[in-house]
């Protein structure tokens, strides 16, 4: 059944168009089959007039943690106290996960799915890493690749309390690799002080691609230090955070195939300061900007809190911002089916309750979200 989505007073397409006024899209099956200007649109068998709303493409969140069971509101007033954010709070969560049930699990995550989905976000990324042994480690790939889009084996997140780090290093590139590979499409490392350092983050990273697993990291996250090279050379496809990065990690971003993925929500949540959006775009770098939902260092799923942030904060033009949680995100997840707006690529449209993207940062706080749908099902 084909659906035309009319009376569009401004479509951000993310392709050469641009934005368009006075625009329509078909939808059929899963798929987008036609974008153009209203006066042309072909008929279809179900009409949506949207009244001179934005429409977009649905937020593509690149980074969240919502296999997890827990809470951390105690750890979150502390900081707001003025204790620092460290790796070792991961170790909470690790224990709440552990002892949840299968059932609990993804329920949770589920329920943090749908509110994303409320929200405008079409495609997620999620990731293991509040397991940590063998079985809790398959157990959360499995639970993820049965609900999300793409799933990333992130065994690397924490040495589990009273392990040695090297023998936990062999393990996440041996039997936890091999439990939880078939359920993974990524691999990750949290490369930072307090966590995996450059020779241990240097191992996981190399075993998993050897895998024919897509690398991403963690790093630069609490000062500067080798996870922004370190993804560099060995051709990860994103690196996650960026909050501390000196000139030659810019550089080197820049000259490379690597994505940037910022994310504000942490930033603020951690009282650090504000990724350098700015010098990474002027430089050349990719940027995307990502949720990383998770109950400790950025417990959002609104995509967005982080496209305002980025605008009224960091200095993103709105074009720039939604560019890069949407087609930003999707070049983060080597993909070009979504966070584009183009016959063939899924139907993964957002309406908001605005006659332009430029209200997501004019009007911060504000659900602006009226229909969403994803690959071709109206979910909102
Ligand atoms: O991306 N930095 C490492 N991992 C998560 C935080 C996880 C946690 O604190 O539970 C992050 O911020």
């Amino acid at each position: 059944m084909a659906v035309l989505i009319t009376g569009i007073g401004e479509l951000t397409t993310n392709e050469e168009l641009g934005r368009l006024t006075d625009a329509a899209l078909v939808i059929e099956g899963s798929k987008v089959v036609w974008v153009g200007p209203a006066a042309d649109a072909p008929d279809a068998d179900e009409r949506v007039d949207v009244d001179g709303r934005a429409v977009l493409p649905g937020w593509v969140d690149s980074h969240t943690h919502l296999v997890f069971a827990g809470d951390r509101t105690a750890e979150f007033e502390a900081r707001m106290a003025g204790k620092p954010y460290t790796a070792g709070g991961i170790a909470t969560t690790v224990g709440a996960t552990r002892a949840a049930s299968d059932e609990e699990l993804t329920a949770n995550l589920l329920r943090h799915v749908h509110e994303s989905v409320r929200q405008g976000t079409t495609c997620l990324e999620t990731k293991t890493g509040y397991g940590l042994s063998v079985a809790d480690e398959a157990r959360s790939a499995r639970i993820a690749a049965s609900v999300v889009d793409e799933v990333t084996f992130l065994g690397a997140h924490l040495v589990p309390p009273g392990a040695d780090a090297e023998s936990y290093v062999d393990l996440v590139c041996g039997e936890m690799l091999d439990a939880v590979a078939e359920n993974v499409r990524w691999a990750d490392v949290f490369c930072e002080t307090g966590a995996f350092d450059e020779a241990q983050s240097a191992r996981v990273l190399k075993a998993c691609a050897e895998r024919g697993l897509g690398l991403r990291v963690h790093g630069n996250q609490l000062g500067e230090g080798p996870g922004v090279r370190l993804a560099v050379e060995l051709g990860a496809a994103s690196v996650d955070h960026c909050t501390y990065l000196s000139d030659a990690d810019v550089e080197a971003l820049a000259a490379s195939e690597t994505v940037a993925t910022l994310l504000p929500a942490c930033d603020l949540s951690t009282r650090q300061p504000l990724a350098p959006a700015r010098r990474l775009l002027d430089a050349g770098a990719t940027v995307a900007l990502a949720s990383n939902a998770n109950p400790g260092s950025s417990y959002t799923t609104s995509m967005a809190f982080c496209v305002a942030t980025a605008v009224l904060q960091m200095r993103m033009t709105i074009e720039e911002a939604v560019w890069a949680a949407t087609a930003g995100g999707a070049r983060a997840l080597r993909r070009d089916d979504v966070g584009v707006l183009r016959p063939g690529a899924r139907a993964d449209v957002h309406v908001l309750d605005a006659p332009s993207v430029t209200h997501l940062a004019y009007r911060p706080g504000v659900p602006l979200t009226k229909m969403v749908w994803r690959a071709g099902d109206r979910v909102r």
